[in-house]
């Protein structure tokens, strides 16, 4: 149980003081009887504002299909960024929604977002190697000894210590291919390839773990279950 005006504000729906505005007005109930006071103690599971019940008090969990030209970023300073493709209040909740990892402005495709620092870890720690699969598009023909180089686990990447972990190359077409990685190193998908000579031009995330895209389009979010996400296996 907890405090409504924190419950509240926690969730991104207004600031403590604001909850007060709330209760006055009768838009909060608790279990469908109008609310008297925001400082008193309630079953988030029971609560409606404006009739609505309370958006995932327990945690929230999205996937983005993020378009080119959006950074990863809570910051305005580095023009357009995921979060003006989310509700506004997401960011306000606390903890804020964040994205669980990062793709590069240039990249688009499948982004999860929590507010849940358990989730963010286990799908980000190393040690969980949840595989994300990316479309590659490249500047020249592809040559199928890549697949050989990219699988044996000793690729050293540039002022990196410990070569990458083996990753599956599938040629898809000429200059088409689809790679899936377990790790989540900085720019790596475009440094593997760099380090063989090839330019990625276009970079597309169609799944991450157990999550794809499928038919969400572009610039699109859906709300995930976090009671599956916490069951999933590694
Ligand atoms: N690898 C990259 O190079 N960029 C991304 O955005 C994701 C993986």
């Amino acid at each position: 149980m907890r405090r409504l005006d924190q419950l509240l504000s926690s969730l991104g729906y207004c600031s403590r003081r604001e909850a007060m505005a709330f209760v006055k007005e009768g838009r909060v109930k608790l279990d469908g009887a109008v609310v008297k006071r925001s400082d008193q103690r309630v079953d988030s599971a029971l609560i409606t504002v404006d009739d609505q019940p309370l958006e995932a008090p327990e945690g929230l969990l999205a996937m983005l299909h993020k378009p080119v030209g959006y950074a990863c970023t809570h910051s305005a300073d580095e023009g357009p960024n995921i979060y003006e493709l989310l509700p506004a209040h997401w960011p306000d909740r606390n903890p804020a929604v964040t994205s669980v990892g990062r793709l590069d402005k240039d990249t688009s495709g499948l982004l999860l977002v929590t507010d849940l620092g358990s989730l963010v870890h286990r799908f980000t720690s190393p040690k969980s190697e949840v595989e994300k699969t990316y479309l590659v598009e490249v500047d020249r023909e592809l040559e199928a000894a890549l697949v050989e180089v990219f699988a044996k686990g000793d690729l050293m990447l540039r002022s990196e210590e410990k070569p990458c972990l083996p990753a599956k190359l599938e040629i898809v077409s000429t200059k088409t291919a689809r790679l899936t990685i377990t790790e989540g190193r900085y720019h790596q998908v475009r440094r593997m390839f760099a380090s063989q000579g090839w330019h990625v031009e276009k970079l597309h995330r169609e799944r991450f773990g157990p999550y794809e895209l499928s038919d969400l389009a572009e610039g699109e979010w859906r709300m995930l279950s976090v009671e599956q996400a916490a069951k999933q296996e590694r």
